[in-house]
């Protein structure tokens, strides 16, 4: 039921707070994780990770997988169709992720089937419990954030950047016997997630700005680390309701080839996670050189930022690993309001389905 919303991708949106806590819900214990189904030690064999998606799920295991290196665990980020053709080497301790919010998605299961059939072990990372991924896998993992209606995922990849940070804690713990650096302070950021979220989406002007990306001829989004893979999810969300042209790049692309589309008619969305700052504030001034709108999204406390670009639409200051997931929020809403002023099918997008489950 949508209730009182005009669609439910709003609704989704709005539910995230809830999804969030339903997701954390009995998982941190302190300075521990507690993960239903693995106990301490449970990957105490893995020492490589491969996350296997499609679209905003893969989108989600990129983010999971900039976090893990940076965590010292060796991990990639595959796009299930074409792993499903040209497999990446794995062996009995490659842990293969299979990061799908239906748990249906054909490119998704036939990934994991290859690298199952070459011996590696798999984990379904998904919402739906039953679902072919949570069956065919040897473990599952459910992000729980509750049905997902709309084309576009929303709360789903929340919830999915949510449960991977919680696995990558328990990863590290098991594969190096250490928990992470700033461990604590990334559990209590991931506690304070549902309510930061929250205050995104009763302070937002993501409204206001999204006029200013009506009629332009493309829109790019960039961003580093886990804002890249913001930025790509950005992207696709804006280019799958809106129907406009949008692309995201790694900030640090931008003058390798893209920036010869800049000019005054590409807004440029700018997504800094409060590290790196002063790389992404010269990505912004190149941007604005070539007449290129900038509107910023980072957390509040990133003034610099906010005073370079044309707009800035804060976060609440956060751990720098969870920003980019607050970011998205942000950037929902862009697509969100957008496609609405422009009268789009926001829940039925033409020409795609919920789940795709044919290759
Ligand atoms: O159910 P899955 O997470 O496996 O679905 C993967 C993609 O089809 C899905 O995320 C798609 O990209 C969304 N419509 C994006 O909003």
């Amino acid at each position: 039921e949508k209730g009182s919303y005009d669609h439910y991708m709003l609704k989704e949106i709005n539910e995230q707070p809830m999804a969030l806590r339903q997701t954390l819900h009995g998982r941190i214990d302190g300075s521990d994780v507690v993960l239903e189904d693995f106990p301490p030690g449970s990957f105490e064999d893995v020492s490589n990770v491969q996350f296997v998606a499609c679209g905003t799920s893969y989108h989600a295991g990129m983010y999971g997988e900039r976090l893990l290196s940076d965590w010292g665990i060796n991990a990639d980020t595959f796009i299930a169709s074409e792993y499903a053709a040209y497999p990446a080497p794995v062996d009995e301790n490659t842990l293969v992720i299979g990061v799908t919010q239906s748990g249906e998605t054909a490119d998704t299961l036939e990934a994991l089937q290859r690298a199952r059939d070459r011996g590696a072990r798999t984990l379904a990372l998904t919402n739906v419990i039953g679902s072919t991924a949570a069956r065919t896998c040897d473990d599952a993992l459910f992000i729980r954030a509750g049905p997902e209606i709309g084309v576009a995922a929303t709360k789903t990849f929340s919830s999915q950047v949510a449960t991977l940070v919680l696995l990558g804690e328990r990863l590290v713990r098991d594969v190096t016997g250490e928990p992470t650096e700033g461990h604590e302070q990334r559990l209590r950021a991931l506690e304070a997630l549902p309510e930061n979220v929250e205050s995104v989406i009763e302070t937002t002007d993501a409204e206001a700005v999204s006029r200013r990306c009506l009629g332009d001829n493309g829109h790019f989004f960039i961003g580093r680390g886990s804002a890249f893979s913001v930025a790509l999810e950005g992207a696709l969300k804006f280019k799958e309701i809106t129907y406009e042209h949008a692309e995201g790049f790694a900030a640090g692309e931008l003058k390798h080839g893209p920036l010869a589309l800049v000019t005054s008619e590409t807004p440029v969305f700018a997504i800094g996670t409060g590290q790196h700052l002063n790389r992404l504030e010269s990505n912004v001034r190149e941007i604005q050189t070539r007449g290129g709108p900038v509107v910023a999204v980072g957390p509040r406390t990133a003034s610099q930022l906010a005073q370079t670009a044309d707009e800035f639409l804060p976060v609440p200051a956060t751990h720098p690993d969870l920003v980019a997931a607050l970011a998205n929020v942000q950037l929902q809403l862009i697509a969100y309001h957008a496609a609405n002023e422009m009268g789009r099918s926001i829940d039925k997008p033409r020409n795609l389905a919920k789940s795709v489950t044919v290759e």
